[in-house]
């Protein structure tokens, strides 16, 4: 059997990939992916980590024939769906490119597994769907989105919840990150974002590395306790596990997730800009400049998790705190400098 992995030489899909790896079985891993925001050089850190081969196949999920062909070569039981265009700012700018890519996409792959009987699913979503409520976020409460990709997420999720109510036989995990940072503890792999970094932890690591001259804080005039936006920051190595968790919950496995599941996947703490900042410059002994400036459009002030829900039905919770998450993301940067 096989397990289809979208988006999978990405910065999550990857670490996941390694989780599998070293979990599975005997399936065979395939990696879908076009290559538009990561690269093949990934493939032999991941074979290098786990000792382990996966067959790769350079595709878009846009492509129908394709993805047939994909599904007629290979025994699929379950898809890991990561496959997506992801920065916020960007998604204003080219908001087709957007919907095709993310909407579209997911379509087009949620069609091909439904001519081929593959019906489990776990998707990546965002703790975006969430809008402006109030945290500790929980799954009850109700969705909204300020942005295209934000948009998108809300989308997909609200056609995997029709799929589900319309063929029971349909087991779809919605897992919603929160902040995913942090890389594998080799060095070997982790997150190398195009041009400029939107994210926080990029931006910071690429400073402490000299690629960048300095950090510009976001408002420093919010209602947290230094006045800087608070995340839930989760090591990309714990929520990789949570796919493996997440996997094994589906109906051809142990089957506690039932029907279509939004399930959160953060740490349930949060950790301010200025925090983030500290705790690098101490791991890193490098300086990080930064200045305050003006808050970004669209932020809010605190965002975190209930992270409760993932640890009833997924026996899922995260282990690996802020040192952790800090000191494999410098170990990454320092030893990859202008990343692979
Ligand atoms: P990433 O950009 O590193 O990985 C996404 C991968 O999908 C890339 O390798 C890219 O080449 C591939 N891809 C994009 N469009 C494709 C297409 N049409 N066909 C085939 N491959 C395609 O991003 P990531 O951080 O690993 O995120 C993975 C998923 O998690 C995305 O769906 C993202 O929206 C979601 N997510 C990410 C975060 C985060 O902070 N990183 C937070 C919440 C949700
Ligand atoms: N920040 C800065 N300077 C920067 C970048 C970020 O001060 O250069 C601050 C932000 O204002 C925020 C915090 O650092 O307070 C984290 O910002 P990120 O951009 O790293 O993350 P966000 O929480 O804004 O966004 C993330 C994902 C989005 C997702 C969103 C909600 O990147 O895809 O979480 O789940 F939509």
């Amino acid at each position: 059997m096989s397990l289809l992995i979208t988006g999978g030489t990405g910065y999550i899909g990857s670490h996941t990939v390694v989780e599998l790896l070293k979990s599975a079985k005997d399936e065979e891993i395939v990696i879908v992916d076009n290559l538009t925001n990561s690269s093949t050089k990934v493939l032999e850190r991941i074979e290098k980590i786990t000792n382990k081969t996966v067959t790769f196949i350079k595709a878009d999920i846009c492509d129908t024939s394709a993805l047939e062909k994909i599904f007629n070569q290979h025994k699929i039981e379950a898809v890991i769906h990561f496959a997506g265009l992801k920065a916020v700012g960007e998604s204003n700018e080219i908001p087709l490119a957007y919907y095709q890519n993310n909407v579209s996409g997911t379509l087009t792959l949620l069609e091909v597994m439904a001519r081929h009987q593959v019906k489990n699913l776990v998707f990546s979503s965002s703790a975006t769907v969430y809008g402006n409520n109030i945290s500790p976020l929980n799954e009850t409460m109700a969705t909204s989105a300020t942005n295209p990709y934000g948009q998108t997420k809300l989308m997909v999720e609200n056609i995997l919840f029709d799929l589900a109510k319309s063929d029971e036989a349909w087991s779809i995990a919605c897992l919603r990150y929160f902040n995913p940072i942090g890389a594998h503890q080799s060095g070997l792999i982790g997150e190398n974002p195009n041009g400029i970094p939107n994210n926080l932890l990029p931006y910071v690591a690429q400073v402490a590395v000299g690629r960048l001259a300095q950090l510009q804080v976001f408002g420093d005039d919010y209602d947290t306790s230094d006045g800087t936006g608070v995340r839930d920051y989760i090591h990309v190595v714990d929520l990789a596990q949570g796919h493996v968790k997440a996997l094994e919950s589906l109906a051809h496995a142990k089957g506690t997730v039932k029907g279509c599941q939004a399930i959160n996947l953060g740490t349930g703490n949060g950790t301010s800009v200025l925090e983030i900042v500290n705790t690098f410059k101490e791991i890193s002994k490098q300086a990080i400049p930064f200045q305050v400036v003006p808050r970004r459009a669209g932020d809010l002030a605190t965002v975190y998790a209930d992270a409760s829900l993932a640890k009833e039905l997924l026996g899922w919770q995260a282990k690996l705190g802020l040192t952790a998450m800090i000191q494999d993301t410098w170990r990454w940067q320092s030893e990859n400098p202008n990343g692979f």
